[in-house]
């Protein structure tokens, strides 16, 4: 931004008389003015273009562009330019109006010199104050901006932290959020939902798991079949993370609804609160979808034939759609596969967890033969 403050102190004086523009001329530049003069209007709005100016002094009546012409135009192209109109003394009703549009002073023929210079002297200090005015509202905003971006960067360096706790207890979740994160955004995405839509849905997916912090670590990390017992233990962890979440993210419901539903069935068999269909938000049904397709995919989990290919997890979906997912959810799903928005994850070594979709939560648990995979409160 130009520091209209700090430019050289220039004039520009406007009237179709010879004789005042040079009266005009000499007074000014004995207070230390650059000046120019200009003819017409039209001549002074070219010569504004080429170079800034503090202050014009334009007389009203002109042949062609009059001063309330000049006036408009300095207020469109050099709105920091101050302009003083010289009128005879039946045009003070003009002057007058020409003040409501934009003009800082207007000098009434004939003058004296003192009065220019007064003149002069108010509406520069009137043209500085609008000008120290307007930057400081400038850097309150700017302010403002960064206070903004501050309290944002540690809203989300706070969610982060949560993130690390829960992955210092449970290693296997710290690239398991980040994917289903990601996997539910590429459905969002593929909804259609709006860019601070599938932000919140990107929060949501990183926490969704925060409260197995109350989970047993006996439990959590537990490598075979879990007892009913510790089943329902484990299966606190929507709530928990709920209670947990809920004052911090009051301002991010869709975040909240995922870390409170994501363990929803469409069939109204889920947990914790057993909704039905379009009940359970849809943030919710699109990370139970990127939830599972991770469980089904990651190298947490295996089956008799090891991580399931992509094929077989689309028919996985196929197969318990309208009953564990949302139909649409599903659809969108395999539309960002087909696109290439969601891929198999790379295969990481040391797995050990059955993970699975396809059954009730409510029936674990189940030997880790069965024959259908099944959800292990992932
Ligand atoms: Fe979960």
């Amino acid at each position: 931004m130009t520091d209209a403050t700090k430019v050289t102190r220039t004039c520009l004086i406007v009237d179709d008389e010879p004789r005042l523009r040079q009266v005009l001329r000499r007074l000014m530049e004995s207070d230390g003015f650059d000046c120019a003069e200009a003819a017409s209007g039209a001549e002074a709005v070219e010569m504004l273009m080429q170079r800034e100016t503090m202050i014009v002094l334009t007389d009203l009546r002109m042949p062609g562009m009059d001063g309330i012409g000049l006036l408009q135009a300095v207020r469109r192209h050099s709105p920091d330019t101050a302009v003083v109109l010289i009128t005879g003394v039946s045009d003070i009703d003009v002057a007058l109006s020409c003040l409501a549009q934009g003009a800082m002073d207007y000098l009434t023929k004939p003058f004296t010199l003192e009065e220019v210079r007064a003149r002069v002297r108010q509406s520069l200090e009137k043209r500085r104050l609008v000008i120290e005015n307007r930057e400081h509202q400038l850097r309150l905003e700017e302010r403002v901006a960064e206070k903004a971006r501050r309290l944002e960067q540690l809203f989300l360096g706070t969610l982060q932290s949560f993130s690390e706790a829960l992955e210092v207890k449970d290693p296997y979740t710290r690239g398991h959020s980040v994917r289903v994160s990601q996997y539910s955004a590429a459905i969002a995405r593929e909804l259609k939902l709006d860019p601070a839509g599938v932000r919140d849905i990107e929060i949501g997916g990183n926490l969704h798991d925060i409260g197995k912090i109350g989970v047993r670590e006996a439990v959590l990390n537990k490598p075979g079949p879990l007892t009913p017992e510790e089943y329902e233990h484990i299966m606190t962890h929507p709530m928990v993370g709920w209670r947990i979440l809920s004052t911090m993210l009051g301002d991010v419901p869709t975040a909240l609804n995922i870390v409170r539903s994501h363990h929803e069935r469409v069939d109204g068999r889920g947990m914790p609160d057993g909704l039905l269909g379009t009940a359970i938000p849809l943030e919710a049904r699109i990370a139970a979808v990127a939830d599972s397709f991770d469980a089904m995919t990651s190298g947490r989990v295996y089956r008799r034939g090891g991580r399931m290919s992509m094929e077989a997890t689309l028919a996985e979906f196929q197969r318990c759609s309208g009953t564990q997912f949302d139909p649409e959810i599903v659809a969108a799903f395999a539309a960002a596969v087909r696109k290439g928005a969601i891929a198999l994850p790379q295969a990481a070594p040391g797995t050990s967890e059955l993970m699975s979709v396809g059954t009730s939560p409510r029936n674990m648990p189940t030997p880790p033969h069965s024959a259908e995979i099944r959800q292990r409160a992932g």
